[in-house]
């Protein structure tokens, strides 16, 4: 029998030739990759740093290491079956599927699981006396009409009537006017406006400014504990875990003012029933307020209640703004403080 004919030194196939070529057209430096060898469960995760070890951009990198660590150490110490894993994906792709113009499935994730709490507590840390922040949550609007300090951001039946004033100021005391100051809140059935799918204007939700004082003042409805959004994955997700859905009463406040950081925050009237166990962890102690019930006629029709012989409940509190350089040192504080012995990647928020 004829030697079967040798190849020549280098010889390459087509299929080679050609992914070579493919490589090239695609800007793919095959000799600058690390080569991936010994794929296992022991060696995996190391494998996934290396490859993403060329990412150009450091934060990127950074994010993505951690990320592949905690993701293949959560599945190594859950010892996670492959059922499981499908019912993640499948979970996550109806979260997706749930999400549309008007729902985001994917926020209430990130709420329900601490997520958002957790990033707004970081970034948003306050000084000492600074008021507190507190979850935007899906239902703040751009469209809520401006106000005239006084007047109300509630139409007549919408709910118990609630007088709330105070001041902004900053933490030395100092009034801050001309405070835009954004609001809103459910009506007195646990629907906001834009959950009613008849809605034509904004409602229980406005916009006012502080007085040259930084004096505010405003006629709303007193506040009711509702559910989030629980016909999704999430709210299934909420109730196998043995929890509720429901928040409990607040006011969102939202307030600017130049040389002050944006606050983001809500007020939680004392003795709801689910003030310990909100389902998207808003709740800080030092947002809790006492309403105050008021049964005089005349100081009702001084506010402007249509009926001044309803009781009405009062509020008031002030807010206190920090200044960015206050919320900076604020911010380093909470990190230093949260991340003892943690090597965490906070460069990008420039904190020196
Ligand atoms: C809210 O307070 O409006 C809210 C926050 C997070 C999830 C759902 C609702
Ligand atoms: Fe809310």
């Amino acid at each position: 029998m004829p030697p079967a004919p040798v190849a020549p030194e280098g010889y390459q196939t087509e299929s080679i030739l050609k992914a070579n070529k493919q490589a090239a057209e695609h800007g793919i430096d095959l000799s600058k990759l690390p080569k991936l060898m010994d794929l296992s469960a022991a060696s995996i995760t190391e494998n996934v740093h290396a490859i993403n070890s060329n990412c150009p951009d450091e934060r990127t990198k950074f994010i993505f290491k951690h990320l592949i660590q905690h993701i293949h150490d959560f599945v190594r110490e859950t010892s996670l079956t492959t059922e499981e894993w499908m019912t993640a994906i499948h979970f996550l792709t109806q979260t997706g599927k749930t999400c549309s113009d008007i729902r985001q499935e994917f926020i209430l994730l990130s709420d329900t699981l601490g997520v958002s709490a957790l990033v707004d507590s970081l970034n948003n840390a306050k000084p000492p006396g600074a008021t507190e922040g507190s979850v935007l949550g899906p239902f703040f609007t751009e469209d809520a009409y401006d106000f005239q300090n006084g007047e109300s951001i509630a139409s007549e039946g919408k709910g118990e009537y609630m007088y709330v004033h105070g001041r902004v100021l900053d933490t030395k005391g100092k009034p801050v006017p001309h405070a835009v100051i954004d609001t809103w809140e459910t009506d007195g059935f646990g629907m906001y406006d834009t959950q009613y799918s008849e809605r034509e204007k904004p409602e229980c939700r406005g916009r006012l400014k502080s007085d040259g004082d930084g004096n505010y003042a405003f006629r709303a409805v007193v506040p009711v504990s509702y559910p989030i959004p629980s016909d999704g994955p999430v709210g299934k997700m909420v109730t196998k875990l043995g929890r509720h859905v429901f928040r409990p009463a607040h006011l969102h406040m939202q307030i600017e003012a130049p040389g002050y950081e944006k606050l983001t925050t809500a007020l939680y009237p004392r003795g709801d029933p689910y003030i310990s166990s909100d389902a998207v962890f808003g709740v800080k102690s030092s947002l809790i307020v006492d309403l105050k019930p008021v049964n005089d006629p005349e100081l009702a029709t001084k506010r402007g209640f249509g009926d001044p012989n309803k009781i009405h409940m009062e509020l008031e509190h002030d807010f206190i703004l920090a200044t960015p350089e206050e919320g900076k040192v604020a911010r380093k504080k909470t990190h230093e403080e949260m991340m003892k012995g943690v090597k965490t990647g906070m460069d990008h928020l420039k904190l020196d």
